[in-house]
């Protein structure tokens, strides 16, 4: 069967599915995304992503009326409930007559959804090596801008020095990955930065958090200096995509002894419970 995507109410083959050169999308990267897992048919944390791609509408004044009930209505036929997808959702501002920056009088937003297989990524049981980067992106990254040029050239500059991820360094404090959350183990603590305009508030990473006090693993949410990075004894980053994945070396140093750590191993376990019980 050929994929289907849905686009502006409509369900129709990918080839199908055309917006205009002047989507405000493609002139300006003017829109926001979001990234929901479906597993076996059943979207993951659902009231979550829809309140974060809420707060990311609000963020760029463009606020949309549906409802979590709404969203799921257009996500349902584009799942499928004996394989693991990922539903990719963006909502730009829409086409305009002509290019300005400023926005226009009328706005219809254009929404797209397509869903994709979602395969385990190889290294979240092995391990990947990270750089530690500059962050060089903008000051709202609380907001899930498909605005990415910052996040790509960041994401490609690891994968060059080859790494799997960029840790992203603001003012000595390490913040998060390129599109990943971080964690990091402390004298058995796990650590992850607080949220901020510095960083997506991940939903993983709450997942993590939540999983974490309901099984008395001690936890902190707190900067982290990058030099403590240095001696942490676990490195993950985390995401919908990747789930929790260890850093088994960065910039060239093994973290711990070069292999998952057994917070690693804990959490993984419980995540997948997780996921598993909600199937
Ligand atoms: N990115 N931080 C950034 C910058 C991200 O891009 C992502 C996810 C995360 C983790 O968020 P979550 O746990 O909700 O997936 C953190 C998605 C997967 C992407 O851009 O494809």
């Amino acid at each position: 069967m050929t994929a289907q995507v849905y686009l502006n109410g409509e369900y129709l083959p990918l080839a199908d599915a055309k917006v205009s050169v002047l989507d405000r999308g493609f002139l300006f990267g003017d829109g926001v995304y979001e990234v929901i897992p479906a597993y076996r048919g059943r979207l993951f944390r659902l009231e979550d992503h829809i309140a974060r791609l809420n707060n990311s509408l609000n963020g760029i004044r463009l606020p949309l009326p549906h409802s979590v009930t709404d969203w799921e209505a257009i996500f349902r036929p584009l799942l499928e409930n004996d394989i693991d997808q990922s539903v990719y959702l963006q909502i730009t501002r829409g086409y305009a007559p002509k290019r300005d920056h400023g926005f226009p009088e009328q706005v219809v937003p254009t929404i797209f959804a397509m869903s994709s297989e979602l395969k385990p990524f190889a290294g979240r049981t092995s391990g990947i090596k990270a750089v530690t980067l500059d962050d060089t992106r903008w000051q709202r990254c609380n907001i899930k801008a498909i605005t990415l040029l910052g996040n790509i050239l960041l994401r490609q500059e690891a994968i060059d020095q080859g790494g799997a991820e960029a840790i992203l360094v603001r003012n000595g404090y390490v913040v998060e990955g390129a599109a990943s959350n971080l964690f990091a183990v402390l004298d058995s603590e796990l650590i992850t930065p607080p949220k901020s305009h510095e960083i997506l508030p991940g939903i993983t990473r709450d997942v993590i958090l939540e999983l974490a006090a309901a099984n008395n693993i001690p936890f902190r949410e707190d900067v982290i200096a990058l030099e403590a990075l240095e001696n942490a004894s676990e490195v993950w980053v985390t995401s919908s995509i990747r789930e929790i994945v260890p850093v088994v070396e960065l910039d060239g140093r093994l973290i711990g002894n070069g292999k998952p750590g057994p917070i690693w191993k804990r959490m993984d376990d419980l995540l997948q419970a997780y996921k598993t019980s909600l199937t």
